[in-house]
């Protein structure tokens, strides 16, 4: 059975939508490395999930980036959630001076890590994480197991916050007109970050 990784049961709901019944919560709290990309933190968290399960993984790392802020908060939007809170960081990107600052995505990585290889993993940065992993930790030989990277984003822009739905930075998020808060879980699927990101997985998948 594939684990999703995450503490969020939410998540889990939003990827059955794509999965059906195949997949089901690991709830594992994987260290997060700090990086300046998604990319290198879910590949991590992936490996280390495996190790701990056992089993059939797929890590889920997401972030707002705002780009009258030079995507901030981007991999860092967990705890500037926190600390700021999501309405501060939404001032923020309305206030700068820059044309149209309030411009946004939401970036969404799965890793997946079964410990076998794959036929084609073209993705260069997950190449250069494994030997990077490999180099940082010559004594677990799980370092350089292989993962394949899927991406979703989904572009919109930094209002004052509207809607009760959602989690995290759903209520400042708006997507053609309507922030992600006010939609309902159905609607946020179909053109979301995790969405977008779990419908390729999904493809790849039927055919491992
Ligand atoms: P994580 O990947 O679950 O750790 O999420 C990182 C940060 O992005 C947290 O602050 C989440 O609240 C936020 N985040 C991730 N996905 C979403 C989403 O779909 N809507 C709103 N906020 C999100």
């Amino acid at each position: 059975m594939l684990r999703y990784v995450t503490t969020n049961a939410g998540k889990v709901r939003e990827a059955r939508d794509y999965l059906d019944d195949g997949v089901a919560q690991l709830d594992f709290d994987y260290p997060e490395i700090q990086a300046p990309d998604l990319k290198p933190i879910a590949a991590r968290g992936a490996r280390a999930a495996y190790r701990h399960a056992g089993e059939p993984v797929l890590v889920d790392d997401a972030g707002l980036f705002v780009d009258g802020l030079d995507g901030f908060p981007g991999p860092y939007s967990s705890y500037v959630e926190e600390t700021l809170g999501i309405r501060r960081v939404s001032e923020l990107a309305r206030d700068d001076a820059a044309p149209d600052p309030a411009r946004a995505a939401f970036r969404c990585v799965l890793a997946y890590c079964d410990g076998e290889s794959f036929d084609a993993s073209p993705d260069p940065i997950d190449r250069a994480d494994r030997a990077a992993a490999a180099a940082a930790d010559q004594n677990d030989e799980t370092a350089d197991l292989p993962v394949k990277l899927f991406e979703g984003v989904v572009r919109g822009r930094m209002v004052e916050a509207r809607g009760e739905g959602g989690f995290g930075y759903d209520p400042v998020f708006e997507h053609d007109g309507t922030t992600f808060a006010e939609m309902t879980a159905a609607e946020k699927n179909a053109i979301s970050h995790r969405g977008r990101a779990l419908e390729k997985f999904a493809e790849w998948y039927a055919g491992r």
